[in-house]
């Protein structure tokens, strides 16, 4: 019992930070345009993190792009300047968004 608990624990607290991240993407109406692996207006998620994979300063250049927009990488559709999230916000999203597989 104590073990199907203590792995119960294990699972929420790793679990809940990726949840968090999605919720704050949710939030800040990311998910309007996106979704984890679909292409809708914007890329999957999950196709931003396969692009960028092994790339060290992605995650500094999509910070910028979040809050000031643009378009041209993944087609011609313009993503809006994202004013609605701040650096740290836009920097949680990308870790999180880096982070899917
Ligand atoms: C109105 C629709 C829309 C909303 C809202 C939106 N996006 Fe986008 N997003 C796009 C489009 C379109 C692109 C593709 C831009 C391009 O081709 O350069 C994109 C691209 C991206 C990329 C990849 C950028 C690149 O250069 O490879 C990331 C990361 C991203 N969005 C994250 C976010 C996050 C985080 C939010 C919420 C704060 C968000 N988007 C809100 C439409 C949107």
């Amino acid at each position: 019992m104590n073990r199907i608990l203590f792995s119960l624990a294990t699972t929420i607290a790793l679990a809940t930070p990726a949840m968090a991240d999605q919720a704050l993407a949710n939030s800040k109406n990311c998910m309007a345009c996106h979704t984890v692996d679909k292409k809708v207006l914007g890329p999957a998620f999950k196709d931003v993190a396969r692009k960028y994979a092994g790339q060290k300063d992605a995650s500094a250049q999509l910070v910028i792009k979040v809050m000031k927009g643009g378009s041209g990488v993944w087609g011609t559709t313009r993503m809006p300047a994202n004013t609605q999230v701040n650096e740290a916000e836009a920097r949680k999203l990308v870790d999180w968004i880096l982070s899917l597989k």
